[in-house]
């Protein structure tokens, strides 16, 4: 892909094993600079290659004088681009300097209080007093004449420093979490003022770079394929590709019975009706459902469901003539947790779910064009293209569906029991303004009755559960603290309307040690 425009002003993240890593990413581009991760021993070549305006360096969870801690080139040091070192990261970076880093005499875990000495630069309309994030075990003494302190905190006497002769900049806290109220003006002072960005990358130019790349890799005669799954992603990838080459583009959407109340119509709606996107709706209900029959272990479930879609897709595929590539929504997390591109081998790689998709022996050529995203920046560019709130906004929902929130047999009286809850869920959770403060919320129907009394009966039913959960990357999730009263309505609602339904009971469990889902 050619370099989507203000990728000029590249600001390059050493990742040293941070936690923080992809949230300073964010952080940066937050600010309208393009920024990248990268492994720590990223070569001099490498980084000259994507010509970055200034580096930071992210903590990590190693003691620089350990053995085996990551470490940089030291002629980073040497380059002249400006650096900006968070913790381990600024420990590094000051060792190779000259200073010394010992085990702190007191550690420092949590909020900490910082006083400002040299109130420019770096900590530029930063108050003189106020609060910071600490973790670290280790801290800089005996800088050299070399340094000067910009902050302290009561038992860290370099809580920020410069270097005098170099541009080189280090916080022993951490500016990119929320913790640190003002670490908003720290990231400013850095990109804009230190590093002189200017602020180019703008999600309509970078909309603009990818639909020119796209034609010219699309001829005039071939077809993309996209298989819509109703999520935001493989939404944003469709239109955006259909401004890029309109009928050209041929979305596939494969309607495995298992999918949420009225999804296969909103997909309908907005891609056929709006857009008048080139769409074909595989209805494969009754496929899947019949394969489904009598499969109730999770992971059975999936392999059956993986199959028939692929099968499904195949076909519809098949049908498409001259179809060179496949357009697929692949994230920039996904990108480096798959250990591809700079932040490649030392990232940690994670096989997550959500990751992969369609099988090589289709024999098409990928298009990516959300590579370089985070989802926050999918979301943005699905708002700029003019996709409905509800799908930009939708929770992410798993490929197999309801079929693993459906606990035991799947039939299709049992996947309408579940839809009607779901829906209800989150028709009230929306209504109580919760939808777009929650990460994922969905109902589950239990494999077991219990007894309850509805008039003077006395009555048998199902079990629907509630599950809502706060999460940043999926990796770990609190539950929702939702109110009582909202769950209340909820439950009433549930049990007053959905025919079947005589339990609704909320899931309080955390990630981990639970999963976000049952199955
Ligand atoms: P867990 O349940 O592992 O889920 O905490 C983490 C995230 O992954 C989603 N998930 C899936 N996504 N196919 C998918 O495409 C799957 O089989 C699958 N299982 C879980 C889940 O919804 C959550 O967002």
């Amino acid at each position: 892909m050619t370099k989507p425009l203000g990728q000029s002003e590249t600001i390059l993240i050493l990742d040293f094993g941070s936690q923080y890593a992809q949230l300073i990413a964010r952080r940066v581009r937050e600010k309208n600079v393009y920024s990248l991760l990268a492994r720590p021993d990223v070569t001099i070549e490498e980084i000259r290659a994507h010509n970055p305006k200034g580096l930071i360096f992210t903590g990590g969870p190693s003691s620089v004088y350990e053995d085996g801690a990551p470490r940089c080139r030291p002629e980073l040091l040497e380059m002249g681009l400006p650096i900006l070192g968070i913790c381990y990261g600024m420990q590094i970076a000051s060792q190779i300097l000259g200073a010394e880093i010992h085990p702190a005499e007191s550690r420092e875990y949590g909020r900490a209080n910082l006083t400002v000495t040299q109130p420019n630069d770096l900590l530029k309309n930063v108050p003189a007093e106020t609060t910071v994030w600490m973790s670290h075990g280790d801290q800089v003494r005996d800088l050299s004449d070399d340094f000067e302190a910009l902050a302290t905190t009561p038992t860290c006497p370099y809580a920020a420093v410069k270097h005098k002769t170099r541009p080189f900049y280090g916080v022993q806290f951490h500016p990119e979490v929320t913790h640190t109220p003002h670490g908003n003006e720290i990231f400013d002072n850095f990109l804009y003022d230190i590093c002189g960005c200017g602020g180019l990358w703008q999600m309509g130019s970078f909309i603009d770079a990818v639909v020119e790349d796209v034609q010219k890799r699309v001829g005039p005669s071939e077809r993309v394929i996209c298989g819509l799954s109703g999520g935001v992603d493989s939404s944003v990838v469709a239109a955006l590709l259909h401004k890029a080459i309109g009928d050209r583009l041929a979305c596939i959407f494969v309607d495995n019975g298992c999918l949420r109340m009225n999804e296969v119509q909103l997909v309908e709606t907005t891609f056929a009706d709006h857009f008048h996107i080139n769409l074909t709706t595989v209805r494969a209900a009754d496929d899947f459902l019949k394969r489904l029959e009598g499969v109730t272990e999770p992971q059975e479930k999936r392999r059956v469901i993986g199959h028939t879609f692929i099968d499904k897709f195949k076909e519809a595929a098949g049908s498409i003539p001259n179809a060179r590539f496949l357009a697929q929504g692949t994230l920039y997390p996904d990108v480096i947790e798959s250990g591809h591109s700079l932040a490649g081998q030392a990232a940690n790689i994670k096989l997550h779910h959500n990751v992969g998709g369609l099988p090589e022996e289709l024999g098409f050529e990928l298009i990516e064009p959300l590579r370089d995203l985070f989802k926050d920046e999918v979301r943005r560019m699905g708002e700029l293209l003019g996709l409905p709130e509800k799908m930009v906004w939708r929770h992410p929902f798993p490929g197999p569906g309801l079929a693993v929130r459906c606990l035991g047999e799947i039939t299709s009286e049992r996947l309408d029991t579940l839809r009607q809850a779901d829906n209800i869920l989150i028709e009230e959770i929306t209504a109580a303004d919760l939808y777009r403060k929650t990460s994922q919320t969905f109902a589950v129907l239990l494999p077991v009755r219990s007894v309850g009394v509805m008039g003077d009966g006395r009555t048998y039913e199902n079990v629907v559960a509630l599950r809502s959960v706060d999460t940043n990357d999926f990796m770990t999730a609190d539950w929702s603290r939702i109110p009582y009263d909202v769950l209340a309505t909820i439950s009433n609602r549930i049990i007053n309307e959905v025919r079947g339904v005589n339990r609704v009971v909320y899931d309080i469990s955390s990630k981990p040690p639970a999963t976000i889902e049952w199955e």
